[in-house]
């Protein structure tokens, strides 16, 4: 039968005496719970949980009131001291980019000389050349425009299109091989109608052109003055304008000029593809990584010398 004035049938009492047991060690009641032996002791809630509860409770409290925290709807409260971290945020970044823009908006209209000869405003807006390379332009050309196998070198003085900073900014606006209607075309053709003995007299004197041993008599030049030299230039010299041909002689191609690989470029072809960037950067921007790449260039230049 249920009484609960009995003290026998309190928790933790001797069914037969109504006494608590007692824990013999430390000398607390037991609440009679009892796992195989083991009891737990009647022990009084820790006082400090409880004052860590009305700590946090009434900090909560004043928070409330002080700063912003209860949604109301599509606004909040504000809170008495008025402050707001978005808010801060927000005026924060706006600062930040009027001043950005302030100084990035002088390359919008690509007077280089001008700008390259504002120290001032180059060393100003040399991070965020770094940045805008690395986080565009390194995955293919190398984080130092050092390049890889089917990606140019950026930092040497050897230039497909040109390395003035107005060239290099047409480069970058409208890209090579790329999407854009008026993109820079480079079509190396592929020989493979060619006999293959042909091709291979051809790799071989293109493979010696930039150690300056190449067999001018052999049927290799023959057939580089009739097929290549309209493209590549007498002797595979380069530099004519406008076709993105590499010069064969100094040592600066893209793909490699081993016999292997220049049979490879034979018999394929070449048709190397830059994306233009028009519309993914502002011409500032463009304009910025232009004179960033020029830099490039003339530093690798003259560590090579
Ligand atoms: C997807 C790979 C890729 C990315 C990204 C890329 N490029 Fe290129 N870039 C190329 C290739 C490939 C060529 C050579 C195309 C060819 O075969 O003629 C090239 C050529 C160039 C050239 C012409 C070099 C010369 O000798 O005239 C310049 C300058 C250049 N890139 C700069 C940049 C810059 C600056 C960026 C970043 C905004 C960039 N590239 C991003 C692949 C890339
Ligand atoms: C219509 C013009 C044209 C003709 C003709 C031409 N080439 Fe090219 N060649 C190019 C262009 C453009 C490239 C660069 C392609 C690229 O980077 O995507 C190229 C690239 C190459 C390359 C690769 C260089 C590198 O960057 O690694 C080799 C090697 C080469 N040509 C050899 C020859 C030989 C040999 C012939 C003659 C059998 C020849 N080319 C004829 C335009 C031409």
């Amino acid at each position: 039968m249920s009484n609960p004035t009995d003290p026998r049938q309190l928790p933790g009492a001797d069914p037969h005496t109504g006494n608590r047991k007692v824990d013999p060690v430390t000398g607390y009641e037991t609440t009679g719970h009892d796992w195989g032996g083991i009891t737990e002791l009647n022990t009084a809630f820790p006082k400090i949980v409880i004052w860590a509860l009305i700590l946090a409770v009434t900090y909560s409290v004043i928070a409330w009131i002080l700063l912003p925290a209860w949604p109301l709807g599509r606004d909040y409260t504000r809170g008495l001291l008025g402050l707001d971290q978005g808010q801060q945020a927000l005026e924060g970044f706006q600062e930040l980019s009027a001043g950005r823009q302030d100084w990035l908006s002088r390359f919008g209209d690509g007077d280089f000389a001008a700008l390259q000869s504002d120290a001032d405003l180059m060393a100003r807006a040399l991070p965020a050349a770094e940045r805008l390379f690395s986080d565009n332009c390194a995955a293919c050309h190398g984080d130092a425009g050092q390049g890889g196998p089917g990606y140019p070198v950026l930092a040497d003085d050897h230039w497909l299109w040109g390395g003035d900073p107005a060239a290099i900014a047409e480069t970058l606006h409208v890209g090579i091989n790329a999407d854009h209607p008026d993109t820079r075309i480079a079509e190396m053709p592929a020989f493979d109608w060619m006999e293959r003995a042909d091709r291979t007299a051809l790799a071989q004197y293109v493979s010696e052109l930039p150690s300056g041993r190449a067999d001018v008599d052999s049927s290799g030049a023959t057939l580089f003055a009739e097929n290549c030299a309209s493209c590549h230039g007498d002797g595979g010299a380069g530099g004519l304008e406008g076709i993105g041909a590499p010069s064969l002689t100094d040592g600066s191609v893209i793909y490699g000029q081993d016999e292997g690989t220049v049979m490879e470029t034979l018999k394929l072809g070449r048709h190397g593809v830059m994306p233009a960037w028009t519309g993914r950067l502002s011409d500032a921007e463009i304009n910025l990584l232009a004179l960033y790449v020029v830099a490039l260039g003339q530093r690798g230049a003259e560590a090579a010398q």
